[in-house]
């Protein structure tokens, strides 16, 4: 299914058509070579001062480490995410041989955009999640104390929104997106006037 925003202008086509789904294929798999494209975008994002703080932990549906990540998930993110082809865990590194990294947040948050835009681009769909329990990912992972778990990312194919049963889930997978108008958005010549 799309969902594609509704744009003033025409915009990147993976930008458009980027949404959170939560109706995946079960069937579905990713391969090695996808998943490679999606941390090779994520890898490649911009950082304060080339610091690089994101790093991610892949899981691939039948395997160990999505069995973890699924098991940290809260009970309604797993309801869905059960049925992706790779669940990932981004992770900030707050420290570095300097000290502390200046917006470790905001560098795994421009990697993990990346990774979901990637995905897009590959005719696959993604859904970041802060849903999850940092603890639970922290001890089955055996992460350092500066590694901090700050996103869970669902990564497969898209399902007919039907797979989700609860007529609840699939009214809300269907429902339009919703975003601030432009002229709340972007201001110019003070705050509240609309820059365009
Ligand atoms: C940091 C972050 C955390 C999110 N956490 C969850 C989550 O735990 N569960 C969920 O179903 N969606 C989650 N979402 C998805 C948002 O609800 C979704 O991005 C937002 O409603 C906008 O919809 P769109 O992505 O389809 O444009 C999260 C998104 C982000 C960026």
């Amino acid at each position: 299914m799309r969902k594609p925003a509704e744009t003033s202008v025409p915009v990147a086509t993976a930008i458009a058509e980027r949404w959170s789904p939560r109706a995946y294929d079960e069937t579905a798999t990713i391969t090695d070579a996808q998943l490679t494209a999606l941390l090779e975008a994520a890898r490649w994002a911009p950082s304060f001062g080339n610091t690089q703080p994101a790093r991610y932990l892949v899981g691939r549906r039948g395997d160990q480490a999505f069995a973890r990540i699924l098991a940290a998930l809260n009970s309604g993110n797993q309801a869905w995410a059960f049925r992706a082809s790779a669940l990932l865990v981004g992770v900030m590194v707050t420290t570095n041989e300097k000290g502390e990294v200046p917006y470790a947040e905001y560098g795994l948050g421009l990697a993990s955009e990346n990774l979901v835009l990637q995905a897009v681009d590959l005719g696959l769909i993604g859904h970041q999640m802060a849903g999850f329990s940092p603890d639970a990912v922290r001890t089955s992972f055996g992460l350092p104390e500066d590694a901090i778990p700050r996103v869970a990312i669902a990564v497969g194919s898209a399902a007919d929104a039907s797979v989700l049963d609860d007529p609840k889930r699939v009214e809300r997978e269907l429902a339009p997106r919703r975003r601030l108008p432009l002229a709340e958005f972007a201001f110019g010549d003070g705050w509240g006037t609309p820059a365009l």
